[in-house]
């Protein structure tokens, strides 16, 4: 299948584009590089540099690339700022991707899958959280979300569109090529190994919360088996817009992922603790059975030691990052 991969040269989407090469699909990549890395993708997959809130460049690169399918992830993902510059967030995530609906429904393409959150459960009343738990995002990033599916979610059946929101837990890990890098880096993981490797103490934000050892809780999803929850999601045909949580159902607190970080890098990570930060969930851990029952997934590493693993190998093979790394030319 020809698939557009919106935001496909993050750290996400990056990921995506490897397991779509690898399972024969044709990716174009099609990201403004206001985030995300040329030189993280795979030679001989088109990369057109373009912002989905331009519908008319949309439409052009739909059609003229053929595109039977969209995997919608271009978005601004940073919590803290969606906090104090909420317009920004909607102005991209929401009305980014009433464009790109737009653009499918004027080019005919009928099949799309969008990066969802579980930040669209706010703090949750019981854990696991099904899909059928109460939506109440605690942010501006939360909520955008929460509007992009609404707005599938009404579009999907009138307009004979299949529509699949994957509501992603918190992605980490690598694979051999591609790692977590973003700039700036809010996400856990990242930093711990950051603070592992240059030998400093790592900043936990909140040490007050109800949780058993007072930090947030997590699930962590190796990036892989998100990707591969994209893949199943792509076979699905039946018209109509279906949700599916994607994570392990295994809650670590900070503190549990800075213990592991230990026991992975051998060092001694000392921490620094600060105020609670704005706009943090107290805990999420996902129920994964619907998409486990309806769409086959099976995650491949489910153990928070082998992901935080990946993650350092990578840093490893990879102490600059992106940097050095072999770029390839936009198209
Ligand atoms: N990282 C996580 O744990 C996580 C969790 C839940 C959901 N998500 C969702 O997954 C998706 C990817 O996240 P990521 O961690 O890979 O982030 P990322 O920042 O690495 O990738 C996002 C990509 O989108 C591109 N982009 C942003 N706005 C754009 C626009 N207007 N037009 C074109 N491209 C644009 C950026 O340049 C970047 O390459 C996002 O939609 C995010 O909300 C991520």
């Amino acid at each position: 299948m020809r698939v557009l991969v919106t935001g496909g040269a993050g750290y996400i989407g990056s990921v995506i584009v490897e397991e779509l090469v690898g399972a024969g699909h044709t990716p174009v990549i099609y990201d403004s590089l206001v985030k995300g890395h040329t030189s993280a993708l795979l030679p001989g997959v088109l990369v057109v540099r373009g912002d989905v809130r331009d519908t008319g460049r949309l439409v052009q690169v739909l059609r003229e690339q053929q595109i039977e399918a969209v995997i919608h992830m271009a978005a601004l993902i940073e919590v803290g700022l969606s906090v104090t510059n909420p317009d920004r967030f909607f102005e991209n995530n929401v009305a980014g991707s009433m464009s790109v609906l737009r653009a499918m429904l004027d080019t005919g393409i009928k099949k799309l899958v969008f990066s969802s959150t579980a930040a669209l459960y706010g703090d949750p009343v019981t854990l696991p959280i099904t899909e059928e738990a109460p939506l109440q995002p605690n942010n501006p990033y939360g909520d955008s979300k929460l509007m992009v599916e609404r707005i599938l979610g009404w579009s999907a059946e009138p307009h004979g569109l299949t529509c699949t929101a994957l509501r992603y837990f918190n992605a980490a890990g690598a694979t051999e090529r591609n790692g977590e890098m973003h700039e700036p880096e809010t996400h856990l993981i990242p930093l711990v190994l950051q603070a592992a490797a240059e030998d400093r103490p790592v900043t936990i934000f909140g040490t007050d919360y109800p949780t058993p050892d007072g930090t947030t809780i997590r699930d962590y999803i190796h990036v892989a088996d998100l990707a591969q929850a994209h893949l199943l999601a792509l076979g699905r045909t039946e018209p109509g817009m279906r949700v599916y949580n994607v994570g392990n159902g295994n809650g670590y607190s900070v503190r549990q992922v800075v213990e592991t970080a230990r026991a992975v890098t051998g060092r001694a990570l000392p921490v620094d603790e600060q105020p609670r930060r704005p706009g943090d969930q107290v805990a999420t851990v996902a129920s994964s059975e619907r998409i486990r029952a309806e769409l086959g997934w099976q995650p491949r590493f489910p153990d928070l030691h082998a992901i935080i693993e990946s993650a350092w190998n990578w840093r490893q093979r990879h102490p600059h990052g992106y940097a050095n790394m072999t770029g390839i030319d936009e198209g």
